[in-house]
């Protein structure tokens, strides 16, 4: 079977360095909120070209945090996409705002400019951005809006837009270290980074029961923080993460000159090889399930990212949307399918994945 993931056939010399991370963590006899996050801390920030990084406990916090941390909250409103992970849209539900859904462009399933035009109001806070798949596209587009700018770069871990790395143009960007992505722990983790020291200081807080020093608590924070054994793993898969991204983009290349059939339709691909990382390869398809199916039988694992959009999940009921409706993302909802796409796959496997697809038919 080929996988969506396969974290067996990973190196063995980074196995080796990850059990070393953990062996250290262990012997060090400090588990929580030490050396080890400090030092990924300031790893990642200098990686993504940020001043601070904050490590937290997953993905979602580090939005619900970083908006928080940014004094957003109850009244305010968070214009969004409803074609992400129910994370995103959650975070901002938790963070006590209020999100509005804008529809995509169907070329690349990311937001379209003009859907989020309408839907900005005086309540309007913010626009988080979502780096959907691995794709970071037309930042200088967003960054002329006038209202603030956060990013949810849980899949665009290394993606960059002029040299400048998903996570630098808003305010924060919010990270997801989940397993799959492409820098994961062996865990939930997260982190987000910002050049703000308000931002920053505000978000160590609120990820420690809003403390200030030891047992002196200033607001209601949460328990959400990075700990010293994911923190450790992280150090050890980061000097990987540009060879693994550069692997998915040399997969990607293939499926994108040799998928040849009229039934599956490729989304736009990056302008620049640098703008997209690749955390998921996804085709559409009218007969999605249909192909889904077909690629089961040739033993080849594919998933749908997402099947229902965030306005159409029961807990979406009632979301403010765009008025002129988000029917691109209820298009891409039904006809999208991730196929295998990762840095374990060999050239064989690419070879079969594209047979298969090219084999579809009616
Ligand atoms: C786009 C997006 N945002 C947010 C999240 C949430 O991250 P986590 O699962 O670490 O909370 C995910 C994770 O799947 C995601 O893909």
């Amino acid at each position: 079977m080929i996988r969506m993931n396969n974290f067996k056939a990973e190196p063995a010399a980074l196995r080796e360095q990850e059990l070393a991370a953990v062996k250290r963590v262990f012997d060090s006899g400090w588990f929580i909120l030490g050396k080890e996050v400090e030092t990924f801390e300031k790893s990642w920030a200098d990686f993504c070209g940020r001043k601070f990084a904050v490590g937290v406990g997953n993905g979602m916090d580090a939005i619900e945090i970083g908006l928080r941390a940014m004094g957003i909250g109850p009244g305010d409103e968070v214009v969004t996409t409803p074609m992400t992970a129910i994370a995103s849209v959650l975070a901002i539900v938790r963070a006590g705002a209020t999100p509005v859904l804008a529809d995509v462009d169907l070329a690349s399933a990311l937001l379209d400019p003009a859907s989020v035009a309408r839907c900005l109001t005086k309540k309007t806070k913010a626009v988080l951005l979502v780096h959907l798949y691995g794709q970071v596209r037309e930042m200088e587009k967003w960054q002329k809006l006038d209202v603030a700018l956060v990013e949810d770069c849980a899949q665009a871990h290394g993606a960059r837009w002029n040299g400048k790395h998903a996570g630098s143009f808003g305010a924060f960007g919010a990270f997801s270290f989940y397993p799959t992505k492409n820098l994961g722990a062996k865990g939930d983790a997260g982190a987000l980074v910002t050049d703000s020291d308000e931002i920053a200081t505000s978000a160590k807080r609120i990820r420690n029961y809003g403390a200030t020093d030891r047992y002196h608590h200033v607001d209601p924070g949460m328990n959400s923080r990075l700990d010293e054994m994911q923190a450790a793993i992280l150090s050890a898969r980061l000097p990987w993460l540009e060879r693994f991204n550069a692997r998915n983009r040399q997969i990607a290349a293939r499926y994108v000159a040799e998928i040849k059939n009229p039934r599956i339709e490729l989304l736009a691909s990056p302008l620049a090889p640098e703008n997209h990382v690749y955390y998921l390869f996804v085709v559409r398809c009218a007969e999605r399930d249909r192909l889904m199916k077909f690629l089961k039988d040739r033993e080849i694992e594919s998933l749908i990212h997402f099947p229902v959009p965030a306005h159409q999940q029961e807990c979406g009921r009632g979301i403010r949307c765009d008025p002129k409706g988000l029917t691109n993302a209820e298009r891409h909802a039904r006809e999208c399918l991730s196929i295998p796409c990762h840095p374990q796959m060999s050239d064989d496997d690419v070879d079969l994945v594209v047979r298969a697809l090219n084999q579809f038919s009616l």
